[in-house]
């Protein structure tokens, strides 16, 4: 089977992460237990989650002129990702971010760097690139108004947009009509629809409220999804030893858009990103942890729940 062709346009992080047996309260010092740095950034972690899982994966985005964009570039370069369209700007550090891990959970402060010179024009100058892709999948660790003009320039083309709302805002109903998936936690869906953070409404209740394709990411729980016109389903977490769920999403991002661009229906690519983003999280490290394809077929064919 020929692979399917995905362009990610995004963010390109280096990971600071300490580990800690417990959280500092605010003017708190206390010894951690460990520190490791790993590529990162939403959108460096799906292209990679893309590539493993079986796409031909072509990188758009910004890095520094230092030793981590170096560092990016290779790691990319050895999934087989091209990175071509990563633009090294000067004056302008290497994106970071600083992540704690703390009781199998992670707090993270990204610090965007040359992240934020992605510009439009970046973008719209790679029409050719666009056009040949069978799936453009964005985050929002970019310009918000290059993220916009992505997304217009794919809708144009006639390429299928997945927009993967984090860090999440407000999302106008313009936009999200030229968006074929978007791909929220529940929290972010919550700032995307601009609703107050009232907590009181369930999954199924927050969901029912978008008016068109969607699938909502709920944790250990899985994932909750809807066609723009169809009944809202869920498909249930996988039990898994987990060590660091950072990067989850990101798994999940991608194996949803190597599912869709290969025709999956709805159904198939949820079930298939739950289970490549369960496996995801056994591992230190964004990236460390996310499987190939033939490891989560295998894990979902063990019926592993
Ligand atoms: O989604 C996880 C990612 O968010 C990390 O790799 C970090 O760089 C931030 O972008």
């Amino acid at each position: 089977m020929n692979k399917s062709k995905i362009t990610v346009i995004g963010s390109l992080n280096i990971d600071m992460v300490t580990e800690t047996p417990y959280m500092p309260n605010q003017g708190e010092t206390i010894i951690g237990t460990a520190f490791s740095s790993f590529t990162g950034g939403k959108g460096a972690n799906q292209a990679v989650a893309c590539a493993r899982l079986g796409a031909e994966v072509t990188m758009v985005g910004c890095v520094g002129q230092d030793s981590m964009a170096d560092q990016l570039i290779t790691a990319l370069g050895k999934e087989g990702i091209v990175t071509d369209y990563v633009k090294p700007v000067p004056h302008q550090a290497t994106g970071i971010a600083a992540i704690t891990v703390c009781d199998k959970d992670n707090r993270i402060i990204v610090i965007p760097g040359a992240n934020h010179c992605l510009e439009p024009e970046d973008v719209t100058a790679l029409e050719h690139v666009i056009a040949a892709s069978d799936m453009v999948l964005i985050q929002q660790e970019i310009p918000f108004r290059t993220v916009e003009a992505a997304i217009r320039l794919a809708k144009s083309l006639n390429v299928r947009v997945i927009l993967n709302p984090a860090p999440a805002v407000k999302l106008s109903a313009e936009l999200l009509e030229m968006v074929d998936v978007i791909t929220p936690n529940e929290s972010e869906l919550a700032i995307v629809l601009g609703l107050d953070g009232d907590g009181e409404r369930s999954p199924e209740e927050i969901i029912g409220l978008y008016p068109h394709q969607i699938v909502m990411t709920h944790g250990k729980d899985g994932a909750f999804y809807k066609p723009a016109d169809g009944e809202i389903s869920h498909e249930p977490g996988r039990e898994v030893e987990v060590v660091d769920t950072t990067g989850a999403g990101d798994t999940f991002n991608g194996a949803l858009a190597v599912m869709l661009s290969e025709g999956k229906t709805l159904e198939e690519a949820v079930r298939f990103a739950v289970g490549a983003s369960a496996l995801s999280v056994t591992k230190l490290g964004a990236t460390s942890g996310m499987p190939l394809r033939n490891e989560v077929e295998k894990y979902l064919a063990a019926g592993s729940v």
